[in-house]
């Protein structure tokens, strides 16, 4: 029986997978904040089902899914990073840090190195960062990571981006024999959308999601695919179409840069 872990599997792309995964016989770990939602989907196959309630903004609630895993698994197959919560505006967690850093880097680096353990352990392991590929390489303000200055949503999504394609360098050099995908899906997905946004984009996500949206769990037949037959290496899909990798002048710098940085705010964060 393979052990799935998933990140934001309690809605969207997420608990899609989390149903399939649960169907195809499975063991699933679902890590979101609605238990209602995880007892939802849960039903079918409790016996494999496993809820981890946690803010994933939090380093300190990150800290505490990563000792509960490495307590309850004794390997992770497949790791699906797809928590989202989409703020257009900078916004501070408890602990200090800008929410979106926190929440789409900090803290999948946090589970990606902490859980690397588990994951050597698998025979096949992936992890699926759902973090849209093909940012350009210098989106990350590597003097203000957190954009204390300048912070717009479009700088803060494409810094997020590139740098969860840079974590997969780190990822595979610890482990040769992990697959590394970052995907996105290859048009908008009709999920829960969750998130603080203007009422533009609001207005927006009601109105094209149901119209022009793919449904999660057509979406998420790549992710499948890939769960099912992972390839060790790092990889980039949009959808089930594979994209180069995007190659900077000083990747590897810059990963060493970023996993510094991580190492720092883990350090230094208040309560952790
Ligand atoms: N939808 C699209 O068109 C689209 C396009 C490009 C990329 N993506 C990416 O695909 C992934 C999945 O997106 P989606 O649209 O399917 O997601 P979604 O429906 O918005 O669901 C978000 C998930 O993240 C969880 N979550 C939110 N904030 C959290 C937090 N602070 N701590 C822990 N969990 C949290 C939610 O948990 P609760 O429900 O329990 O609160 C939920 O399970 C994301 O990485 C997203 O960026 C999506």
């Amino acid at each position: 029986m393979r052990t799935i872990v998933i990140t934001g599997g309690t809605d969207g792309m997420g608990a899609a997978l989390a149903r399939h995964h649960l169907a195809a016989g499975d063991r699933v770990t679902v890590i979101g904040r609605s238990r209602a939602k995880f007892e939802a989907l849960a039903a079918a196959a409790p016996s494999r089902a496993e809820f981890v309630a946690a803010d994933l903004s939090l380093l300190a609630d990150g800290r505490r899914v990563v000792d509960r895993l490495k307590r309850s698994h004794e390997r992770i197959d497949a790791l699906v990073l797809a928590a989202s919560f989409v703020r257009q505006r900078r916004h501070e967690t408890p602990e200090g840090h800008e929410a979106s850093w926190a929440l789409f880097f900090l803290s999948k680096y946090l589970f990606v190195t902490r859980l690397a353990d588990l994951l050597h352990a698998a025979d096949r392991p992936v992890i699926v960062n759902t973090a849209v590929p093909g940012a350009r390489p210098d989106a990350i303000a590597f003097d203000d990571l957190e954009m204390v200055d300048g912070f717009t949503f479009k700088r803060s999504n494409a810094q997020q981006r590139r740098a969860n394609e840079l974590l997969g360098i780190l990822a595979t050099d610890r482990n040769p024999d992990l697959g590394y995908v970052t995907w996105g899906p290859a048009r908008l997905v009709r999920s829960s959308f969750a998130g603080e946004v203007g009422a533009g984009m609001r207005v927006a996500a009601a109105v094209l999601g149901p119209l022009l949206g793919q449904h999660p769990e057509d979406a998420i037949r790549p992710i499948i695919d890939v769960i099912d037959a992972p390839i060790p290496g790092r990889a980039a899909y949009r959808g089930a179409k594979a994209r180069p990798l995007t190659v900077g002048p000083h990747d590897e710098e810059d990963a060493a840069r970023l996993a510094q940085a991580a190492e720092d705010a883990l350090t230094k964060t208040r309560g952790v």
